[in-house]
């Protein structure tokens, strides 16, 4: 069987019944069967929402049945659309003139970042119809961004990471990379691999420079998946600069159902400039009697997502989504001490480490990082999200223990912590097997200590199991 086939079985299979099931019944069955699935709350790798309070489900209940699409219609959901987006270009700010979307998620705003990019260099450029333009992406950048490419005819000039490069876009590749058929760089905040950030300012300098000597002018999209709603609220946004403070930087995505904490599915996408999408892909509906502005993929969608994302920025405010970010940061630091204090384990993500003031990241005598608590500031800025692989010393002693195996147990134990291999990734290009555990807010410190428990005791058993 190909890796792409499904091992269910074949669909065919399937007919719609000639005579219907009684609903109570038929319900019954169906949560018999999903009672089987890992529950959400324990689906440990996952960066989406799981959590809702009474007020936040019954809005949810109420909006459901309404198409956003259909802003004649509902009125009230068009403004919480347009209110959501004002405080996101707000929060990044944007200049006045920005323009903004929801979208299905955060692919959807890639694609369309990506597709402005792309129709932007056509029409600086008529005279190279028949020429294939070409996008920057780092190797840690999310896959949609590669499906941008793939989808819309664009060369993906893949910049890879490693060690060196602290798992980030590698600045120092990427001059080499630009020329005349460049629409853009795409930038990550942060990696869905290990929660590190780009070198947003760093690549920002260097397209400026390459723009005066060259007069090219390269956007940057930063696809702010994840790190779009903790940045902003951590005391580092003062000093790492990654948001539409940096004129190069045309256009920011979030997912509002990871960070926003809204329900599936919704994600947001914010220009800086209106003027900055061709107008062919603007498309006018008619709006309040007035008419909108229209740039998506898709039409009809439920109103819920928006509706939960609206209740959440106003119900915590700035304050609330600070507290909570802090909660969140300062449990993955707890849970990346106590994992390298197994001795089992080394972290890639930095949640625990520090930054000194030349930028570098802190390394103590014994050659561990130094490992950073409670001061916030001194944090290495990344997602609360901790990455870890084996200890030298483990994959020495134990060379068949394989972090697959452990995921598998975890997962037998109804708690999935996704395990996965970043090619070429190690200092000497080779590959990193590890460990992604998503700080979300189901993950209190009990259930941190639950899981940290089972992990080891995991751990254990397949060291004592004879090959
Ligand atoms: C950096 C990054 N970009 C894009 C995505 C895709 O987001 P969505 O699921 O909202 O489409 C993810 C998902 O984890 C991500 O981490």
């Amino acid at each position: 069987m190909s890796s792409n086939e499904s091992s269910t079985p074949h669909t065919c299979d399937f007919f719609i019944p000639s005579k219907g099931v009684p609903g109570e019944i038929l319900g019954t069955m169906m949560q018999k069967e999903m009672a089987g699935d890992i529950p959400p709350s324990q689906d440990l790798g996952r960066f989406t929402t799981t959590k809702f309070d009474g007020v936040a489900i019954n809005l949810m209940d109420i909006s459901g049945t309404r198409n956003q699409a259909c802003i004649e219609e509902y009125p009230s959901l068009a403004r919480f659309q347009e209110n959501c987006v004002a405080i996101l270009a707000n929060l990044w700010k944007a200049p006045h003139n920005f323009f903004g979307t929801a979208t299905t998620g955060s692919s959807e705003a890639v694609l369309l970042g990506g597709l402005t990019m792309k129709r932007q260099w056509q029409l600086k450029n008529p005279d190279r119809q028949n020429t294939r333009p070409n996008v920057l992406i780092g190797a840690n950048a999310h896959i949609c961004v590669r499906k941008f490419a793939d989808y819309f005819d664009v060369e993906a000039k893949i910049i890879p990471v490693n060690e060196r490069t602290r798992y980030t876009f590698d600045v120092m590749s990427l001059e080499e990379n630009l020329d005349g058929n460049t629409i853009g760089v795409f930038l990550t905040l942060g990696s869905t691999y290990t929660g590190h950030y780009d070198p947003l300012q760093r690549v920002s300098e260097i397209l400026d420079e390459y723009e005066r000597r060259t007069g090219n002018n390269i956007p940057i999209h930063v696809d702010a998946a994840s790190g779009g709603l903790i940045t902003p609220f951590t005391s580092s946004n003062e000093t790492f600069v990654w948001d539409f403070r940096l004129s190069r930087v045309q256009s920011i995505n979030v997912s509002g159902h990871k960070y926003g904490m809204a329900p599936l599915a919704v994600g947001w996408m914010i220009w800086r400039e209106k003027s900055q999408i061709p107008q062919n892909l603007l498309l006018e509906s008619s709006y309040l009697r007035g008419t909108h502005a229209n740039f998506t993929l898709t039409f009809s969608r439920s109103g819920a997502p928006i509706a939960g994302q609206y209740y959440n920025f106003h119900r915590l405010g700035i304050s609330g989504y600070r507290d909570w970010v802090h909660t969140l940061l300062d449990r993955a630091r707890l849970l990346s001490i106590w994992l390298e204090d197994t001795g089992y384990f080394h972290c890639l993500s930095d949640a625990h480490r520090q930054l000194l003031s030349n930028g570098i990241i802190s390394n103590s005598a014994d050659g561990h990082h130094t490992r950073c608590h409670e001061n916030d500031q001194a944090a290495v800025p990344g997602l609360p999200i901790v990455v870890f692989t084996f200890a030298d010393r483990v994959r020495q002693q134990y060379p068949r223990l394989r972090l697959s195996d452990v995921s598998d147990s975890m997962h037998d134990l109804k708690f999935s912590i996704p395990s996965y291999t970043l090619h070429g990734w190690g200092a000497q290009g080779e590959d990193i097997d590890v460990m992604r555990i998503v700080l979300r807010d189901e993950m209190t410190v009990e259930l941190m200590a639950e899981v940290l428990k089972n992990v080891i005791h995991v751990v254990e058993e397949l060291i004592d199991q004879p090959y």
